[in-house]
């Protein structure tokens, strides 16, 4: 960094939609004491006039790597006098030179030239942004220390909704300052499949991450999905056990792994989220209350008396055991001076059912449907005797969607049909879950 007292960043900016707001994170930097000089793509200037940059910046903004009446070489002049580069907003093209070492502009030239730290700020069509070629360029970069402050989703200028919106002024700013600081900027990172649930762009994410580790010092900063902020998620989970004596009980295969995924994904998209969960070995998501029961009874208890009209869903994953043993023994029991060989057994209260009940018309309740066979029949017949709003129907006699698999093939069954989906990591699978409460909340909106 310069010895001066004002830290020196150099916007470059290549023209995309998102070049107005540039001129904010320009602002942005300079309320935080920055000097800031703009270089700009000759695209970017029919999006943005070289004089608003100037009247912003208080200095002359080229395009061209010739005609300039300061110096016969802007591009290493600029290049010298930057602590940080900030390509904002960054065009597929731009970071395609950039990735080569095309250096036939201003722009690209003093991006070439750079001997500072270079952080940049990429907005486009989604189809652009997930494009091979700039997922390889990405990658590239990043594996040369270049930095990135991610795209968001979001609609997108042409209409398309995806990844690709530039990423908020704000981020963008506090990466900068971060950068020019030395330290990594404080934004919560997410998990790569949750920027978007396509594949291609979860491998892209991989690979960035992968890459952004083994050059060593270069940030990604990703601007997680807060899409459930202001929500309230009440979550059952896990197996139950059911008491025979203090020392025996009755149990399934359960995990408890589906419901406590739900629970993380939901709070990292922004939910307030309590489990209610049975006996398992997981630890409680950041930023989630877990309630501990053991018994069906228990867990009944726990979820109807928390499902009061400020929990906007409920999401029954439980194996909630069925039968309970009519009078469990309050000694251990002995074999051969008791009888242990029959246990008389009496049907459990089922939450799902009693939730769906009590819900008002704004709250959402899902069940889930575990079967061997007949999957979607079963599933049906679940969803019109519990009245909930949606069944997650798993096949769990398949090996990748049984209990304790690290992966689910669902189908969503409603009222208006039934949503077959691929076998599926079980975060994405939460995600698909969580989406389609979305969808139903905001169609009754
Ligand atoms: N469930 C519940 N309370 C119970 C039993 C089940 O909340 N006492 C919920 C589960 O969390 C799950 C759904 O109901 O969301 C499962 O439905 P259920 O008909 O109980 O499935 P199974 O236990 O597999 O029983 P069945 O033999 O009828 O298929």
């Amino acid at each position: 960094m310069s010895e001066t007292a004002q830290p020196r960043v150099l916007i470059v900016v290549s023209g995309g939609i998102a070049a107005y707001k540039a001129c904010e994170v320009l602002r942005g930097l300079q309320k935080a004491g920055c000097e800031v000089h703009v270089a700009m793509t000759e695209d970017a200037t029919r999006f943005v006039g070289t004089v608003t940059f100037e009247a912003l910046s208080g200095h002359a903004v080229g395009t061209s790597l010739y005609g300039n009446p300061e110096t016969p070489i802007p591009h290493i002049k600029l290049s010298e006098w930057a602590d940080l580069v900030l390509v904002c907003p960054a065009t597929a093209n731009l970071m395609a030179k950039m990735a080569s070492g095309i250096a036939d502009d201003l722009a690209s030239a003093t991006l070439l030239a750079a001997a500072s730290p270079v952080l940049v700020a990429p907005a486009m069509n989604v189809r652009m942004w997930e494009n091979p070629a700039t997922v390889a360029n990405v990658r590239t970069l990043a594996s040369r220390g270049v930095s990135f402050v991610m795209p968001t989703q979001g609609r997108l200028a042409c209409g398309d909704v995806g990844t690709g919106k530039l990423a908020d002024v704000d981020d963008i700013v506090s990466a900068a300052l971060g950068m020019l600081g030395g330290s990594a900027p404080d934004v919560p990172s997410m998990a790569p499949e949750t920027i978007d649930q396509g594949n291609a762009n979860a491998s892209f994410i991989e690979a960035l991450r992968a890459a952004a580790a083994s050059s060593g010092g270069t940030i990604v900063v990703e601007k997680p999905v807060r899409d459930l902020e202001g929500w309230r998620f009440l979550i059952t989970a896990g197996p139950t056990h059911e008491a025979i004596d203090p020392v025996r009980f009755i149990a399934n295969a359960s995990t408890g792994k589906m419901g406590y995924t739900i629970a993380r994904r939901a709070a990292e998209r922004g939910a307030q989220v309590t489990i209610i969960s049975g006996p398992v070995s997981l630890a409680a998501p950041d930023g989630v209350e877990v309630v501990r029961v053991t018994s069906a009874a228990e867990m009944y208890d726990a979820a109807t008396s928390r499902f009061g009209h400020d929990v906007d869903c409920a999401i029954c994953t439980a194996a909630v055991a069925d039968y309970t043993p009519a009078r469990p023994a309050d000694h251990k029991l002995k074999k051969g001076i008791e009888r242990i060989d029959v246990i008389e057994l009496v049907e459990t209260k089922d939450i799902l059912a009693a939730l769906s009940r009590m819900k008002d018309s704004g709250q959402v309740v899902v069940g889930f449907a575990a079967e061997t066979n007949d999957l979607i029949d079963y599933a049906q017949a679940k969803l019109a005797k519990k009245g909930c709003d949606l069944i997650v129907a798993n096949d769990v006699s398949r090996a990748d969607s049984t209990f304790g698999s690290d992966t689910s093939r669902i189908s969503l069954v409603s009222e208006g049909g039934v949503d077959e989906h691929e076998t599926l990591p079980l975060e994405q699978v939460a995600d698909v879950i969580l989406d389609r409460v979305c969808d139903i909340m905001e169609s009754r909106a």
